[in-house]
């Protein structure tokens, strides 16, 4: 397994559109591994593979306390959603330390393929709703800042190329 590289906030990569995934190979099956190693070791409750610059439907989540209930969803759909809107702080790996309001459905149902490559389908409520919409937005490009308003927007633009530049200065400082 291998920790892979997260894309931050405002990368041009995080908008692009996944393509379903073909077969769930081996290769797919080292995807979901590291990109739960991957989350697990940034402490998020869920990462999609657009996040990882893997641009094909998958998305790995644990919305658990204990952190042991992993999750899989390979080429998810939301088949049935709720009318009720529920409104939570929600915060993302590749824009970290930013926390904002977003409503969304309070429950929907998902079916997608797991990594044994079988059909699952399950209802989503809470934390793990949030999650899911979340996280599929994430594979149609879009990033959940994008429900904020445009001068949130912008102030956060500016933090992530800052902290993004402080860090690379930091990185060249050490290697000097
Ligand atoms: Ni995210």
């Amino acid at each position: 397994m291998a920790l892979l590289n997260i894309l931050r906030y405002p990368d041009p990569r995080l908008h692009t559109v996944a393509k379903a995934v073909a077969v769930v190979d081996e290769r797919i099956r080292r995807l979901v591994d590291d990109m739960l190693e991957t989350m697990y070791a940034a402490d998020g409750v869920g990462l999609a593979a657009t996040q990882v610059d893997v641009h094909e439907r998958v998305i790995v989540m644990d919305t658990s306390t204990e952190r042991d209930s992993p999750r899989v969803l390979i080429n998810p759909e939301i088949v049935a959603r709720s009318t009720e809107l529920a409104l939570a702080e929600e915060g993302c790996l590749s824009v970290p330390q930013i926390y904002d309001k977003v409503e969304r459905h309070a429950r929907v149902t998902v079916r997608a393929l797991g990594r044994d490559d079988t059909v699952q389908e399950f209802e989503a409520e809470g934390l793990a709703a949030v999650c899911v919409q979340h996280e599929m937005d994430h594979l149609v490009g879009k990033v959940f800042v994008e429900y904020l308003s445009p001068l949130k927007r912008e102030r956060i633009r500016t933090k992530m190329l800052k902290k993004t530049r402080d860090e690379q200065q930091q990185q060249r400082r050490a290697a000097a």
